[in-house]
């Protein structure tokens, strides 16, 4: 059904319409343009999220654009579906061709509302386009009934200007008149201010209602469009993780997020928070844009923690630290990332999910390699963490290697020189050999006495990158038996002299 002013008053005055524009103002994002199939599978994925309006691009710029509405208007059927115009005969004829086969069509046309506009852009003056905003209307009136006039640059407009303006089109036909901050101007309150004075001095204003379109130039485009509703606006227009032109629009998970939070605020959506995560990955991903890590709501980190006092704070109970829960946005759980700041509960955390029960002492023995072993990675995964253990259960069973310096290049003959400890009491040996890791095993083989059979033997990057741990696999061969051993470090030769003694330690 489309919006009608009186529709809303008469059922629920606290109901905000979202208006998705990322496929019109997000796509006019250079490098993001979307085939029509991509298109078609964002607006399905936002008519399952529940958005009232999708904005489905500016028909009149580019025969893709105007494929585009024809296609989504024939492949979604709740939501309204909205093309845009300029206020002239012409873009509005080639919008309502665009929009024949939407079950809920919108013209959303209009003209710049601002002095700077008025005589830098369209050359003019008030009066007169003033009277091309009317026309426009009513002309695109002939073709829809549901039609949105936007008052560019209502952020710098004079507010006395733009409520006659505002009056007018209303008067012409208009069932929603947005108010966009196109260049993301305006503070918070200055905005507040100006849809309250619209809501004060517009005599009409109970026929249409209000949207708010916010550009985040300023970072300001969330916190001006709540202030938006706030003052009276019912409609929001953004687009899914805040892409759009310069530094982009609001931000539609955000805004619906702080709805969803704040219930003192008393509004809300029909917005499905629980596909924001996949959606967000999905425009992500088509458009070429990657979220930034810290992104409110959908960022890689908005429910990572990583210092030690949060991560035991929200361990202890999760609300320490989460104001949102994570299940609401379609995040399986919060994350505790293992780093070197981490403290010994969240190690815990991490080896109890993993299946290991540990008592106290272990723990603390463990906590101290792991703090050794996660100064030299930037972050801990579970691979790293099932090596740590490993490395453990070496160090239970017998020899351990307490150090090992070994000297390779071009201009030396492989060296190396081992100090093992077998309970208690230290061994050490140094021998040369074709390389490094060839020096280390025959230090080893001398220590213990015995040329043990080395069968196999890989080196493997955990997760690529050159700060990356080696996985070493050894296969080793003894009285007829085959005995396998594996070693890790950032360092291949150390990580390869463990798993021979890996091997080794499972038959001495
Ligand atoms: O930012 C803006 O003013 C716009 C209008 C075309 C609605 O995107
Ligand atoms: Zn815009």
């Amino acid at each position: 059904m489309p919006l009608k002013a009186h529709n809303i008053m008469l059922h629920d005055p606290n109901r905000i319409y979202v208006f998705d524009t990322t496929l019109r103002d997000g796509e006019q994002v250079p490098g993001c343009q979307l085939t029509s199939v991509e298109k078609i599978e964002i607006a399905r994925s936002l008519e399952l999220l529940g958005v009232d309006v999708i904005e489905a691009g500016f028909p009149v710029s580019s025969p893709g654009d105007f494929q585009s509405v024809v296609e989504l208007s024939k492949a979604v059927s709740n939501p309204i579906i909205c093309a845009l115009t300029r206020a002239n005969k012409n873009d509005i004829d080639v919008a309502a061709q665009a929009l024949k086969y939407a079950r809920h069509p919108r013209i959303h046309t209009g003209i710049g509302a601002s002095d700077t506009h008025i005589k830098y852009k369209f050359n003019s003056t008030r009066e007169d386009i003033l009277e091309r905003a009317v026309d426009a209307v009513k002309y695109a009136k002939k073709y829809v009934e549901d039609i949105e006039f936007y008052a560019e640059d209502a952020g710098r407009a004079d507010n006395e200007f733009l409520a006659r303006m505002i009056e007018a089109v209303i008067a012409a036909g208009a069932t929603v008149v947005n108010i966009p901050d196109t260049n993301g101007y305006c503070l918070p309150d200055q905005y507040g201010a100006k849809i309250r004075f619209l809501k004060e001095n517009v005599k009409n204003i109970d026929k249409a209602i209000i949207s708010v379109h916010c550009h985040n130039d300023l970072g300001l485009a969330t916190a001006n469009t709540l202030a938006g509703i706030q003052n009276g606006a019912r409609q929001i227009e953004c687009t899914i993780n805040g892409i759009g032109e310069r530094a982009g629009n609001t931000a539609l998970e955000e805004v619906c997020m702080i709805l969803k939070t704040h219930h003192s605020l008393n509004l809300h959506s029909n917005i499905n928070s629980k596909h924001f995560s996949e959606i967000s990955g999905m425009v992500s991903r088509m458009m070429r844009m990657p979220v930034q890590s810290n992104k409110a709501i959908v960022g890689r980190n908005a429910f990572a923690h990583s210092s030690g006092i949060h991560q035991d704070g929200v361990l202890k109970h999760r609300e320490n630290y989460e104001i949102m829960n994570p299940e609401d946005v379609g995040i399986e759980q919060s994350e505790i990332i293992l780093t070197a700041r981490s403290g010994r509960h969240a190690l815990k955390h991490h080896l109890t999910r993993l299946g290991y029960e540990i008592d106290r002492i272990n723990l603390d023995d463990i906590y101290e390699r792991f703090l050794v072993f996660a100064d030299q990675k930037l972050s801990i995964q579970d691979d790293d963490l099932l090596l740590l253990m490993g490395e453990g259960h070496n160090f239970k069973n017998g020899l351990f290697m307490e150090s090992i310096d070994v000297s390779c290049g071009d201009l030396e003959i492989p060296h190396a020189k081992v100090k093992l400890n077998y309970k208690g009491a230290e061994h050490e040996a140094a021998a040369t050999g074709n390389g490094p890791v060839n020096a280390s095993i025959r230090a080893i083989q001398k220590i213990i006495g015995q040329d043990i059979e080395l069968k196999e033997f890989s080196i493997q990057a955990m997760h690529g990158g050159s700060d990356d741990i080696s996985k070493v696999n050894m296969r080793v061969n003894h009285e007829g038996k085959s005995y396998m051993g594996y070693g890790f470090s950032t360092d291949i030769v150390k990580a390869s002299a463990s798993a021979y003694l890996d091997a080794v330690n499972k038959f001495l």
